[in-house]
């Protein structure tokens, strides 16, 4: 599959960076504390476990009441702004080609939406990868419930498999 990674290199990442911290304010208005995101609970097992990080599996995967819900969600919100109405990564990464900024496994695009890129380098997940260079991802922890960001991901990787 051919990937569509940085038409623009070097103003895209400005715009996504201006991006980031508009959402970046509409984040810490919308930010409530005793939030969700907490850590995740302990006994992690599994590859992600040496950065205490619990192996998960996408409960929702593939659930077409999910990937609509998700659909949905994904329209509503700023993921729009960063990565395009097509996913395609308009200002940020795509979210449909093979280049997996953390790794494409459920555990890490769970805790990367739901924590942010800060949060998941902080625990020691290295930032791989071309796609790995420029602005942070926000978390969503505070936005959305669990269920919501596997919805999230359902969808993501509805569209990934549809080859977008
Ligand atoms: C402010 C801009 C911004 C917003 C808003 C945003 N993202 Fe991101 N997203 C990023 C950036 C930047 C990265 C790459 C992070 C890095 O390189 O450390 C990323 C990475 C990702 C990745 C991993 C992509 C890869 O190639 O590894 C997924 C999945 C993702 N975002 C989903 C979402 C979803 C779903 C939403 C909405 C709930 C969202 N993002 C909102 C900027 C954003």
């Amino acid at each position: 599959m051919a990937c569509r990674r940085w038409p623009e290199p070097r103003t895209g990442w400005r715009r996504c960076l201006r991006g980031a911290g508009a959402a970046a304010l509409v984040l810490l208005a919308a930010c409530t504390p005793g939030q969700r995101g907490s850590d995740p609970p302990l006994g992690a097992t599994g590859a992600l476990a040496a950065h205490g990080l619990p192996e998960l599996r996408n409960p929702l995967a593939h659930d077409p009441a999910a990937i609509a819900a998700g659909a949905k969600l994904y329209a509503q919100h700023a993921c729009v702004t960063c990565h395009g109405r097509q996913l395609t990564g308009a200002m940020c990464p795509s979210l449909v080609n093979d280049a997996w900024v953390y790794g494409a496994d459920d555990t890490t695009l769970f805790f990367l939406l739901r924590d942010g890129s800060v949060r998941l380098r902080a625990r020691g997940v290295p930032r791989g990868g071309h796609d790995g260079q420029g602005g942070d991802m926000p978390g969503f922890g505070h936005l959305f419930d669990d269920a919501e960001l596997w919805q999230l991901l359902s969808y993501i990787r509805s569209r990934h498999a549809a080859g977008d």
